[in-house]
């Protein structure tokens, strides 16, 4: 009797643990596939609510995102194809690497644009098995043209192409990557750099880490440029890693000219490192001094810029650009928002799509239900981006440049500080603000890109606006 008793209590106490545990296992789960207009729940930030459209059954008069396209029509001024290849490459600094490449190499191609040129990309997979797009990361497209497997097209699959087409309407440094399985696919070389309205000899360096090994334009270890003394020179460093690189200009005060593709009003001379996140990019400018050689540094990596001698190393300072710079209009008034956005990130224990971990959060909640952030066209939008995770996060919005109003409730004082890619760190919460101008569905993620693999996405929709495309599965889309 009593030694029932005791199995009865035992089979009760296993049950207690694992009906709740299969419970959360089997609401974790993720569907085979499916829209993004389905994920999470909608959130209107106090702003009038209207009627989320659903991707299986659009509403009469919605417009599906496939339709927001750049100009169809008209002879493009910058046109490229770029073939896309799973395949054993040599770096330019001699190290082999089995990864992807665009037409030969990685970083693929640099793309020149001047300020109003219409720009035509036509992406060819030949050999990527997982397929792939292209996003141009920083670049305000319309929607279509935004290359996101499942959100604004599908993945080309092999043997497949897709043709980009949009108006280079902002001068400024960035970069395009494929946004398919864009954890692995960016990390292993699914990337190039793209310029609007640059001067012939500015020095482009994008930033990448293959295998371990970091490197500037390709090459590892320090490399040099020759640069007549006296010259004046832009450096536009982007950083296409996953993680924030202290870099900077060595041997000569600079100015931060330019940051996120977006001019800085009143930049003063510094002498001190730039935090430069995990997407972001900056612009740096110096005159190259008769004494010594100028040095970009990123780490382990620097490009001797000059003939001179090397200079020391970057100074312990930061520039920040909450107070760097003079003020000027934002073109938005923050205070007459239409609508107020939290987006809380933390982390938790229990299960994504099966599997269990520590996940990310999004206002407490784990992927796929998460927040959907609800705008209409033409609304100011305020949005508090807060980070109890324990780990700093590069946050990116796709289509849109948001400028930071406040951090940790310090108000911006500097000049306008534009953003598409803003390092949150742990504990610290930052208020932006950006101007609903570009109706789509838009990817709002980390650019910590297997944190956004990990859960850490949703998307900015507007009204009326869905998608036909689908995630997961057989739909063969995974943009993470
Ligand atoms: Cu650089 Cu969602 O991407
Ligand atoms: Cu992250």
């Amino acid at each position: 009797m009593r030694r029932w008793r005791g199995r009865l209590i035992a089979l009760g106490v296993t049950l207690a643990v694992l009906v709740p545990l299969a419970y959360l296992w089997a609401t974790s789960l993720v569907p085979n596939n499916y829209s993004p207009m389905d994920m999470g729940y909608a959130d209107y930030g106090g702003g009038p609510s209207m009627t989320m459209p659903m991707g299986d059954h659009m509403h009469h008069g919605d417009t599906s995102v496939a339709d927001l396209t750049g100009p169809k029509t008209g002879k493009p001024d910058v046109a490229v194809t770029l073939i896309a290849r799973k395949q054993k490459f040599t770096l330019p600094s001699g190290e082999t690497v089995d990864g992807f490449t665009l037409n030969g190499s990685s970083p693929g191609p640099l793309i020149q644009a001047k300020q109003g040129d219409l720009v035509e990309v036509t992406l060819v997979n030949e050999s990527v098995p997982d397929g792939a797009t292209l996003h141009w990361h920083g670049i305000d497209v319309p929607n279509a043209e935004d290359g996101v497997a499942g959100v604004t097209q599908d993945a080309v699959s092999v043997g497949g192409k897709h043709v980009y087409r949009f108006k280079a309407e902002q001068q400024g440094t960035y970069w395009y990557h494929s946004h398919q399985v864009s954890s692995e696919e960016v990390r292993d070389g699914l990337f190039g750099t793209i310029v609007i309205g640059g001067a012939q000899d500015d020095v482009i360096a994008a930033i990448h880490t293959y295998d371990g090994k970091r490197t500037i334009n390709g090459r590892t270890g320090e490399q040099r440029l020759d640069v007549a003394a006296g010259k004046k020179i832009r450096v536009r460093v982007i950083n296409t890693d996953n993680t924030l690189v202290r870099t900077g200009l060595v041997g000569a005060e600079y100015k931060v000219v330019a940051v996120d593709g977006r001019e800085i009003h009143g930049p003063t001379a510094a002498s001190a490192a730039f935090p430069l996140a995990a997407g972001a990019r900056v612009d740096l400018e110096a005159v190259v001094p008769a004494t010594q050689a100028l040095k970009l540094e990123a780490g382990t990596v620097s490009m001797i810029l000059g003939e001179g001698d090397q200079p020391g190393s970057l100074p312990s300072a930061t520039v920040d650009l909450l107070t760097y710079g003079t003020p000027a209009p934002l073109g938005l008034d923050p205070a007459k928002a239409d609508r107020h956005f939290e987006y809380k990130i933390g982390r938790t224990a229990g299960f994504l799509d099966g599997v269990p971990g520590l996940w990310w959060t999004i206002n407490g909640h784990k992927f796929p239900d998460v927040p959907m952030f609800m705008v209409a066209e033409g609304d100011v939008v305020v949005m508090t981006i807060s980070n109890s995770s324990g780990q700093a996060h590069p946050m990116h919005l796709h289509g849109h440049h948001a400028v930071v109003l406040s951090r940790n409730g310090l108000a911006a004082s500097g000049s306008p500080w534009w953003i598409d890619t803003l390092e949150v760190g742990d504990k610290e919460s930052y208020e932006i603000a950006f101007a609903a101008d570009n109706p789509g569905v838009w990817m709002d993620h980390c650019h910590n890109l297997p944190h956004a693999s990990e859960g850490l996405m949703t998307h900015l929709a507007y009204e009326g606006v869905s998608t036909p495309y689908r995630v997961g599965g057989d739909s063969h889309n995974q943009p993470e």
